[in-house]
């Protein structure tokens, strides 16, 4: 007989922030699907962040939708407190909210870099720091995972690509990649593993503006040389190999998810 292959984070625990639309939502699901148990993190949408649930459970899965704004550090406490005391701890954190306030430079308002800020890169260390203590507290379960925990950044291309009317975004993302990377060699020598996704173009409401119009559709395929627009699914993919140990030695990287966009297309006929 054929012992049943186990899939490969079953037994994990996982909380995903804004896990209840766009790339967050595919990753808890793709998370559930590979034998996770979800915490769907939303700020808003309770309803979208149910469906998110409801939809793991109907495939077998286990989820539950808590609300939290991560940039708010008591708020972030107690959604991990929520988190540990039902499921007893945590194997992955995924700090993938985010948002954008676009605008010129000279336009922007100190609400629009303060709000940005607050959620993609304050957000991420309010989550990150609880997840860390708690993965140090708890140490290597070698039946669950070689690693004591992973947490993935979902950062952008824009951590390298410089974006005109996007200071603010573009700067969160700049800070992510170096916050990630810090935070890595910290804490490598406890086996906790931080890595960070950095999707292109991925079709979600963040962009809808975009990809909805044809002419900024056909603009945006110029500057992705593989030819199509990035799916959420594709991004959940990603951090299901980065969660498991199939990436094991993997720590400090940045993958990017992006169909070529960080690859300069506009010098394969020019330069
Ligand atoms: C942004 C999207 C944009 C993409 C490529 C993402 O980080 O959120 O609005 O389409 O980068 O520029």
């Amino acid at each position: 007989m054929t012992k049943k292959l186990e899939k490969p984070l079953a037994r994990q625990r996982a909380l995903v922030t804004g896990g209840s639309s766009g790339i967050g939502a595919a990753i808890a699901k793709a998370l559930a699907a590979a034998g996770a148990k979800v915490l769907v993190n939303y700020a808003g949408g309770k309803d979208r962040a149910e469906a998110v649930v409801a939809e793991i459970a109907d495939d077998d899965g286990e989820a539950m939708a808590v609300r939290a704004d991560i940039s708010d550090e008591q708020q972030v406490r107690s959604m991990f407190e929520t988190m540990l005391a039902a499921w007893d701890g945590i194997d992955i954190l995924v700090n993938n909210s985010g948002l954008q306030r676009d605008a010129a430079l000279v336009d922007m308002t100190v609400d629009d870099w303060d709000t940005v800020m607050g959620v993609n890169l304050r957000g991420q260390f309010l989550c990150t720091r609880e997840a860390a203590r708690e993965f140090l507290r708890q140490g290597i379960n070698p039946k669950v995972s070689s690693a004591a925990g992973k947490i993935l950044c979902i950062s952008s291309v824009h951590d390298v690509i410089p974006w005109a009317g996007h200071v603010n975004y573009a700067a969160s993302k700049g800070g992510v990649s170096l916050f990630m990377k810090s935070a890595a060699q910290e804490l490598a020598p406890s086996r906790i593993r931080v890595n960070a996704i950095s999707p292109g173009a991925i079709r979600t409401p963040i962009n809808r503006e975009v990809w909805e119009d044809p002419a900024g559709e056909a603009d945006l395929l110029t500057l992705i040389p593989y030819g199509r627009i990035g799916e959420p699914s594709d991004i959940g993919k990603a951090a299901v190999w980065l969660a498991s140990d199939q990436s094991d030695y993997v720590t400090g990287a940045t993958l990017y998810v992006d169909g070529g966009m960080t690859l300069y297309p506009e010098f394969a006929d020019n330069g």
